[in-house]
This record gives C-alpha cells, sequence and structure tokens, in this order.
C-alpha cells in the first residue's frame, strides 16, 4: 500500500487526477487521517477512466530554466509522452525565491510600505533559486506573514524592550517573570504567545488570593484576559482550568452563612466571549472522590440535607480569531493573486487562490482555498515526531469528561509538598501543549503557581514562560521543583517587573 504522496510519486499522476478518481470510489484504506492505495487498483481506475482530461497532466519539476520567465511558464507540449500505456502532457517548471518576488511585485509594491518592502527583500535576499518549490512558498509566506506581523505589533507601542529581549533570547526555555500578571502582559508584544494554559486564583479560596466581592473578582479577571487576547498569537488557544466555589459572593448573600455554589466556569465563558474570544469547548475533569466532608451532612439522611459536592473542575478551550483582512500568499503556488472568499469562521479570512498556473485544483476546478489558521495546520513541515501526539493521549482524551486525581498536596508526615499553592495536575498542560502547540513555540502561564506548565512545556520541546506574582511564596518550591524534573541540569531565568 502507499501512501498518497507515494503514489503520486510512483505513478506520476497530480492530485487534482487522485481526487476525482476518489470521488468516483476508487478503494483507499483511512489510516489515521491519511489515506492508503493500492497501485494496481489505481492503474486499473486511470485505465478506466481515461477520458478524463486530469488525467494527463503530470509535473515536472525537474527540469527548468535559469530564465526566469520560463521557470513558470505553462508548457503544454505537442509531443505527448506515453507513461504505462497513457498519454500525459508534460509541463515544466519551478518555484524559487527570486521567481515569488518578481511574480509577486506589483501586490508587494501596493501592500507593503517601502520600508517594509526593503525589511522583507532584505529577509529574503540569502537564498537563491536552489530553493524550491514547497519550501520557496513556505520561506516566502513565512517573512510575508512576519512583515504583517511586526505592522500589527507597533500598533502596541507600549511594550517593554528588556522583557521582550528575556521572552525572545532562546536559553534554557524555562523562563519566569516575578510580578502582577497585568502589568506583564501589558508589557510583551502582541500576538508573540503561542499557546495559554492556566488555572487562574479562584475566588477567595486560599488566604492570597481575596477580593471584597465576586464582582471585584471577575472585574481583575476581565483586564488579564483582555490583555491577553492582544499577546496571544491569531488563530490560537487559550486553556483554561477553573472550579466552580462554594463561597459567599458578598453581593446577594453577606453573612457568613451566605455561602452558595459560585459557577465561575459559565462567569468566565460570558467573560471570555465578550473580549473577543471564542468557546469552544468545555471538558469536565472529574476529580473523583473528593477531601471535603461537607456533603456528609452528619449523617442525617433525610430530605434537603443532602448537598452536592464539588468533584469535577472545568477545561475550557478558547480560540482566538481576530480577523485579519490583509491578503495571505497561497500555500501551494506562493502567489498573492488571490481572491477573498465568505469567512469559514467569524473572525478567519478565507481565500482562494486565482493563480491559473497553480498546482492543485478542486475537482470542481475552483483554485486552492485557504486561511491563515488552515495554513497554519497543514504545514507539512510541522508533520515532524515532535509534534506527533501519541495513541494514548489521543484515547485519553476522547470523552470531554477525563478521570484523572489531584495533585495531593500533603505528603506522609503531613507537609505540604507545594507550599500553600494549588498546582494542578500535569495532565491539563500536558493535553493542552501537545493539542494546541508546535515544538519550539512559546507557552505561557499568567498565574503560575508551582510552574506545572511551563516544566510540562520545556519537558515536551516548548519554551515554557510562566509569570507569579508571589515570589516569596514561589520562589524556592519552583527552583526546587526544577532542580529535582531536570536532575539539577537546567537552572530558571528570571525577569523581575
Ligand atoms: C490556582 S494557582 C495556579 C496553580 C498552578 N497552575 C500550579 O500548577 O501551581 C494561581 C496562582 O496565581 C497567582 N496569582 C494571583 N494573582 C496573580 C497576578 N495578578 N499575577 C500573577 N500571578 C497571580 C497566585 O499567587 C497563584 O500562585
Ligand atoms: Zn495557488
Amino acid at each position: 500500500m502507499f501512501t498518497e504522496k507515494e503514489i503520486l510519486c510512483e505513478l506520476k499522476i497530480s492530485r487534482t487526477t487522485l481526487w476525482r478518481l476518489k470521488k468516483k470510489g476508487l478503494p483507499c484504506i483511512k489510516i489515521g487521517s491519511s489515506y492508503r492505495y493500492n497501485k494496481s487498483d489505481v492503474l486499473d481506475w486511470i485505465a478506466n477512466n481515461q477520458q478524463d482530461k486530469y488525467l494527463i497532466d503530470y509535473f515536472d519539476t525537474q527540469q527548468t530554466s535559469e530564465n526566469l520567465e520560463l521557470q513558470f511558464s505553462y508548457q503544454p507540449t505537442d509531443s505527448t509522452i506515453s507513461f504505462n500505456g497513457y498519454k500525459k502532457i508534460k509541463h515544466s517548471y519551478k518555484i524559487t525565491i527570486p521567481y515569488l518576488l518578481k511574480h509577486n511585485e506589483e501586490h508587494l509594491n501596493k501592500l507593503f510600505t517601502t520600508h517594509e518592502l526593503n525589511e522583507f527583500q532584505q529577509m529574503l535576499s540569502g537564498f537563491n533559486g536552489k530553493i524550491q518549490d514547497d519550501e520557496a512558498v513556505r520561506i516566502f509566506s513565512n517573512a510575508y506573514i512576519t512583515i504583517l506581523k511586526k505592522r500589527h505589533q507597533t500598533e502596541h507601542a507600549e511594550y517593554d524592550s528588556k522583557l521582550d529581549k528575556f521572552l525572545t533570547t532562546t536559553n534554557n526555555n524555562l523562563k519566569i517573570i516575578w510580578g502582577d500578571c497585568f502589568k506583564a502582559l501589558k508589557k510583551m508584544k502582541s500576538e508573540s504567545i503561542h499557546l495559554m494554559v492556566t488555572s487562574p486564583p479562584y475566588y477567595n479560596a486560599r488566604e492570597y488570593s481575596q477580593w471584597e466581592n465576586l464582582h471585584a473578582y471577575l472585574d481583575d479577571m476581565r483586564i488579564i484576559i483582555r490583555e491577553s487576547y492582544r499577546v496571544l498569537d491569531n488563530h490560537r488557544v487559550w486553556v483554561f482550568n477553573i472550579g466552580d466555589v462554594f463561597d459567599n459572593d458578598n453581593l446577594k448573600t453577606k453573612s457568613v452563612w451566605g455561602k452558595r455554589r459560585l459557577p465561575l466556569g459559565a462567569y468566565f465563558i460570558k467573560i471570555f466571549e465578550e473580549e473577543g474570544f471564542e468557546f469552544v469547548d468545555d471538558i469536565i475533569w472529574d476529580k473523583g472522590e473528593v477531601e471535603s466532608q461537607r456533603h456528609k451532612n452528619s449523617g442525617i439522611n433525610y430530605p434537603f440535607y443532602q448537598y452536592p459536592v464539588n468533584c469535577y473542575e472545568h477545561i475550557l478551550i478558547f480560540h482566538k480569531h481576530r480577523l485579519d483582512t490583509n491578503r495571505i500568499p497561497c500555500p501551494i503556488c506562493g502567489s498573492l493573486n488571490v481572491n477573498g472568499n465568505t469567512q469559514s469562521e467569524i473572525g478567519v479570512q478565507s481565500w482562494e487562490c486565482k493563480n491559473d498556473k497553480c498546482l492543485e485544483r478542486s475537482p470542481h476546478n475552483r483554485g486552492k482555498r485557504f486561511s491563515l489558521r488552515s495554513n497554519m495546520m497543514q504545514d507539512a513541515s510541522k508533520r515532524i515526531s515532535e509534534n506527533y501526539i501519541d495513541e494514548f493521549t489521543i484515547a485519553k482524551w476522547r470523552r470531554d469528561i477525563v478521570k484523572f486525581p489531584p495533585v495531593i498536596k500533603i505528603d506522609k508526615n503531613g507537609n505540604n509538598r507545594v507550599g500553600h499553592s494549588a498546582p494542578f495536575p500535569k495532565d491539563i498542560p500536558e493535553m493542552a501543549i501537545k493539542y494546541f502547540s508546535y515544538a519550539g513555540e512559546k507557552v505561557l502561564d499568567p498565574f503560575a503557581g508551582s510552574f506545572t506548565t511551563a516544566i510540562v512545556a520545556k519537558k515536551l520541546g516548548r519554551i515554557g514562560i510562566g509569570i507569579e506574582i508571589n515570589k516569596q511564596m514561589f520562589e524556592s518550591v519552583i527552583k526546587k521543583r526544577i532542580s529535582e524534573e531536570f536532575n539539577g541540569e537546567i537552572e530558571l531565568e528570571e525577569f523581575t517587573l
């Protein structure tokens, strides 16, 4: 059996041909998210569908010319060549960075300022014609998107260059900012973080996290969420763990007896949506048996004495989709000759390639359709082992109720192992990081606590960043933990606001 890529290569047919046959019922086997084909089946189907004109082309990128114009010209020749008895029209071209600069010249002049264009050309100046096709398109597109991002980042001019340097210098990839996360976020560049994973302070649940009333708490959280939206990269994710609490909201009820279930999860969803995020999922973390004795009601087994108990928490998943209508290059041919399409989702601008020499067209003969989000998700260079999600993780998080134990804080001697903190188990950041980030990217926890998120991020080959306000309580806890987790080989990089 052959993978899609292998069969295209083996039989020298175009992807469109394969798609057309598949649409008509060509047998194939689905393994994970990819398909496998039997060579003789495909050959039979080609033979039986010869009238289909899409069957008679294939791409030969070997045959190239040094002349830029010729390099990208479609050259159907009269002399058809024979392959396994079928006739094929041959055409040849290659995509290089010099070609893409020339092909897109008009659009680039229109879209970029002179300064931006200079910077863009500078970024690409080191690449000659040797880099071709997919790789050339990727390098060109990444540079192009970097320029657009820089433009967006200048809209928030308040960022602190020292902090930025701290965050962008890659040393140990385990970084903490000591201070208030609202202030820290304010000083960070827009769209400079790839994933956020956190568990915020729960309203009045600890002696160090006390607010006058529920509104004051939610107001504080709201401005942090607003700033986080700006700092999180576009089309990226925030995984937010929160439990409901039993407490006095100090609004409706004021007496010490006025405790009620405060559905913090529900309140947060509303705030996140109002601040621009899209609510995508609510995974229930089943914590199993709980420590609390509250529900036992001193053994009064009669109506109205039975209270529910808090044995689950929410793992909320939010997406950021900031609508950006700047055109982006086609991921197949690198052309900026693209038209805006209807938005696939609110906030996700979709495009259709209009370059008639593009290598990919739909079975309905439409140009390649794509968005910033689909380009990111389908980037073949990211399909590497470091980003592969193991079967165990997939199976564990298959359902949206997932059971694993909370962190037990008291050791066998009765001592609190992680200070007075409320750490979440590694399971949460592990899932979040594997599901929603690529190796080498920046993962931020603005309420770092004992630094669980950053440690897991580092272990998974990402850059782990935390912000923690309470240095006194957490400094030694964090350093001890890092030394244990990394056998004393890695040091924490610190920045104080
Ligand atoms: C629920 S704990 C996070 C626990 C963490 N996930 C862990 O595994 O240890 C919340 C943390 O947020 C910190 N915190 C509260 N307000 C903060 C703020 N404004 N800026 C930064 N950290 C803050 C608290 O000190 C506490 O450590
Ligand atoms: Zn294209």
